[in-house]
C-alpha cells in the first residue's frame, strides 16, 4: 500500500497535491513518500519480529541521501555494491556496522575503504575475491567478516536481465564449489566466516523460487556445520516483487514468515536485502505533456521526461502505470505511446495507453521510486530531474534539478596552443 491517492479528482502524494508540487519544482520531477518508505520497511522488519534479523535495504534501488537517512533513522542496515554506495550510507547517517557489501568486482580500494569503515560483512562472490579480501585485510591488520554468495541455480522466472541465480549468471559461486571455498576461507588468517548468502533475482512474484533457493542454502549450512564451520547468519538477498500492473506478489509478511519457518530451529540471524519492495511504489515520476501528435494514425504524447530519466521501459520493456494527475473527462480517450524527446526509437515510457489528455497536462509514472533516478543519465545532455520527498503536508527538495553547468562539470578544453 502506498500514499499516492486521488482526492477531489487530483492526485496527491500524502497531503500534497502533485499539481502544486509540479508547479513549484517543475518537471520532470521524482516525488517520494516518506510514509510509504517507512511502511514498507516496517513490513519486513515487523514480520521478522523477535527472530534475530537485519533488514539491509539495497541502496542501488534508490540512493538519495534523504531516502537513506529516513531508513537509517529506523535502524535499517544497507546492502551496498560499491564504495560510492557505502560513502552515501555514511554521509546519510547510516551505521557502517550494519552494511553488507555485495557485488562481483570489488576493487582493492573499495575493500580497504569498507574495512576501514567497519562494515558488517563482505558478500564474497568468487575465490579470487576472497583471496583479495584476505590480502587487503592482512595489510590493514584487520579481520574481514565474510559470507559466501552461493548460486543456488534456481530459475526465478523473471526477466533475463534481472535473473541472477542461474548457473549461467556471473553472480556468486557454484553450489558444488562452496564447501571447498569455505574450507579454504577457514584457513585464512584475516578472514572471519560469518554467513552465507544468495540472491536469485529481482521482481519475483511467487515464493517458490525463494524457498527452493533457501532449501539448497540450508542444506549447505547443515553440511558446513558437520565440517565444523558454524555460520551465524543467512542472507536471503532481495528480489521480492511489487505490483506494477496486475502482479500479485506475496506480502513481505508471507515471504518473511515462509523463510523463518524453513529456517526452523537453526540459530541463524536472517538478513534481508529488499530494494524494490521498499522503494518502487514509494515514488512517482511526474512529467508534462509537451505535444500531442499523430503519425500515420498512431497517437503520441510527447512528454518532458525521457529514457534518460527512467530507463526501465526501454531497457526491460518494463510496464509502469501512467496516469493523469488531474483526469479530464471532457477529453476524448485515445491510445497513446508516451514518448520522450530523446533521439532514440526506444525512448518511451509506455506504449498503447488509453488516456484522455492534452498538451500541458501532467502525467504520473507510477512505481518509479526504485531503479528510477538511480539509473538515470545525462544522455542527450539532459540535466537530471529534481527529487522531492513529501512527509504529510510537508515537501522537501532532496535533490536539486541539475544545472547546465553541472552537465560539463569536470570536463576541460585542450590548451589553446595545441
Ligand atoms: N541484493 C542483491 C545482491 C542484488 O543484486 C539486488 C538487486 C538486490 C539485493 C535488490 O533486489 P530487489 O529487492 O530490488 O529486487 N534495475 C532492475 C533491477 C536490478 C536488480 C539488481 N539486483 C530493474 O529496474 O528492474
Amino acid at each position: 500500500m502506498d500514499f499516492f491517492n486521488y482526492r477531489n479528482n487530483t492526485l496527491f502524494a500524502e497531503d500534497n497535491a502533485i499539481a502544486k508540487l509540479a508547479e513549484h519544482y517543475q518537471t520532470p520531477l521524482y516525488i517520494y513518500s516518506r510514509a510509504t518508505i517507512e511502511r514498507h520497511w516496517h513490513a519486513f522488519n515487523d514480520a521478522a519480529g523477535l527472530h534475530p534479523h537485519l533488514v539491509c535495504y539495497a541502496v542501488k534501488a534508490n540512493s538519495n541521501l534523504a531516502v537513506l537517512n529516513v531508513l537509517a533513522r529506523l535502524g535499517s542496515g544497507f546492502d551496498i555494491v560499491s564504495k560510492g554506495e557505502l560513502a552515501r550510507v555514511i554521509e546519510a547517517g547510516g551505521d557502517a556496522s550494519k552494511v553488507v557489501f555485495s557485488g562481483v568486482g570489488k576493487k582493492v580500494d573499495e575493500i580497504a575503504f569498507a574495512l576501514e569503515k567497519g562494515i558488517y560483512c563482505f558478500n564474497v562472490e568468487s575465490e579470487p575475491e576472497l583471496a583479495r579480501i584476505q590480502q587487503v585485510a592482512q595489510k590493514l591488520n584487520k579481520k574481514a567478516a565474510i559470507s559466501l554468495r552461493v548460486n543456488p541455480d534456481v530459475d526465478a522466472g523473471t526477466h533475463p536481465y534481472i535473473s541472477t541465480g542461474l548457473k549461467e549468471n556471473k553472480f556468486g559461486v557454484a553450489i558444488d564449489d562452496a564447501i571447498t571455498i569455505y574450507l579454504k576461507a577457514s584457513t585464512m588468517s584475516h578472514i572471519d566466516i560469518k554467513g552465507i548468502d544468495c540472491h536469485v533475482g529481482s521482481q519475483l512474484t511467487t515464493i517458490t523460487p525463494f524457498i527452493d533457493a533457501l532449501d539448497r542454502i540450508l542444506m549447505m549450512v547443515d553440511n558446513l556445520a558437520e565440517q565444523g564451520i558454524n555460520l551465524s547468519h543467512i542472507d536471503v538477498g532481495g528480489g521480492l516483487g511489487v505490483t506494477y500492473q496486475d502482479e500479485q506478489p506475496p506480502m513481505p509478511s508471507e515471504y518473511v514468515a515462509a523463510i523463518i519457518e524453513r529456517i526452523g530451529e537453526r540459530k541463524l540471524t536472517i538478513l534481508f536485502e529488499p530494494g524494490r519492495a521498499i522503494m518502487a511504489n514509494a515514488g512517482i515520476l511526474v512529467t508534462e505533456v509537451e505535444f500531442i501528435k499523430t503519425n500515420q494514425g498512431r497517437h503520441f504524447a510527447l512528454v518532458d521526461a525521457a529514457m534518460n530519466d527512467l530507463i526501465r521501459p526501454a531497457l526491460y520493456q518494463a510496464w509502469q502505470n501512467i496516469v493523469p494527475v488531474t483526469p479530464n473527462d471532457t477529453l476524448e480517450s485515445k491510445t497513446y505511446d508516451i514518448v520522450g524527446p530523446v533521439c532514440e526509437t526506444g525512448d518511451f515510457l509506455g506504449k498503447d495507453r488509453l488516456l484522455a489528455i492534452q498538451a500541458g497536462d501532467l502525467l504520473a509514472v507510477r512505481s518509479s521510486g526504485a531503479y528510477g533516478f538511480t539509473m538515470s543519465s545525462n544522455y542527450n545532455s539532459r540535466p537530471r530531474a529534481a527529487e522531492v520527498m513529501v512527509d504529510g503536508e510537508q515537501h522537501y527538495l532532496i535533490r536539486q534539478r541539475e544545472t547546465l553547468a553541472q552537465l560539463w562539470q569536470g570536463e576541460s578544453l585542450l590548451p589553446d596552443n595545441k
